[in-house]
């Protein structure tokens, strides 16, 4: 049995030796530390572990087979959040219940920062990952991924991006690309550094897919329903912000139902997968019910 805390410390210090052992300026680093190394829920590692042993790798060799593929997603993660709250972006002061990396050090340093973690995420992979064959199928998905994430951020922040497109497609389109995408491909590069075949690839997908899509869902749930405090993060800010949300369109009942629906479609879909994905079911329940 996976005990995940830990593995998810041991992938963390792993990270961590690498940045330190990288030549980089001393602000820079700290700004990389600062975004990367306090805090977070680490969700997008904890699916790169839990899809790797759901395609069948024990417990005790989880660490060493996706620990750079964790690094780096989180690290596009953190890069994805320090430009989102920019002030060219959400404009936001608060993330993870501390000044946002702009307000800590300079807007200059959290661009500068994200560009280095995006740049230091593919090296990671291409310099840590073997065998290399591994190393280029990683870096495909993770690539592909970040350019769509990085498009949906292009599509929030122009909600009217297609004005032929109604307002529920716009809206699918964003969440799907600007988180649903990281999220998906976290749940494929676990399944791939565990070797996993082509069924048991269709099946992780599906999941990631629904799981994704349901992950941002929940977010805009929660900026409507929680406080700051409880979030660590400025909450009600979508609709201040005139940003095309669930709650926004369809409402909290609806959008409530389609969490479900979604939690349903990913239960699903993991079915072929036996007890080895057990802990995706709870952590696909974990994502439905989050307060934070
Ligand atoms: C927040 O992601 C941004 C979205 C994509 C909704 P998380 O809720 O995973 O943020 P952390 O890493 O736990 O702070
Ligand atoms: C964030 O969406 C998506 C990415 C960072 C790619 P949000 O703007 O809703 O995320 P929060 O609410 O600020 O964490
Ligand atoms: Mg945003
Ligand atoms: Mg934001
Ligand atoms: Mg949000």
């Amino acid at each position: 049995m996976l005990h995940r805390a830990e593995a998810i410390k041991a992938i963390e210090t792993l990270w961590a030796r690498f940045l330190d052992e990288r030549t980089l300026p001393g602000n820079l680093r700290d700004a990389i530390r600062y975004s990367l190394l306090n805090g977070g829920k680490r969700l997008r590692p904890i699916l790169v572990l839990h899809c790797c042993e759901a395609v069948g790798v024990p417990p005790e060799r989880l660490v060493e087979h996706t620990w750079a593929s964790a690094g780096a997603i989180e690290m596009i993660h953190a890069f994805s959040l320090v430009h989102d709250d920019l002030p060219a972006m959400d404009d936001d002061d608060l993330r993870r219940g501390r000044p946002t990396l702009h307000r800590h050090t300079s807007e200059a340093m959290a661009i500068l920062g994200g560009d280095a973690l995006m740049g230091l995420a593919f090296e990671l992979i291409a310099t840590r990952l073997k065998p290399v064959e591994l190393a280029g199928r990683i870096v495909v998905e993770l690539s592909c991924a970040t350019n769509d994430m990085i498009a949906g951020q292009v599509y929030d922040t122009l909600p009217d991006f297609d004005p032929g497109m109604s307002a529920m497609d716009r809206l699918l389109t964003i969440h799907r690309h600007k988180t649903g995408a990281l999220i998906r491909a976290a749940c494929r590069m676990g399944a791939i550094c565990g070797g996993a075949d082509d069924n048991q690839l269709e099946a992780i997908t599906s999941y990631g897919q629904a799981i994704g899509l349901m992950f941002q869902v929940v977010d805009d749930l929660l900026d409507v329903t929680q406080s700051t405090r409880q979030l660590g993060k400025t909450a009600g800010k979508d609709q201040r912000q005139g940003k095309l949300t669930y709650p926004g369109i369809l409402g909290l009942d609806a959008s409530r139902a389609e969490v479900k629906r979604l939690r349903l479609e990913a239960e699903n879909a993991l079915e072929c997968l036996g007890t080895a994905a057990e802990p995706l079911r709870v952590l696909c329940e974990y994502m439905a019910i989050r307060t934070k």
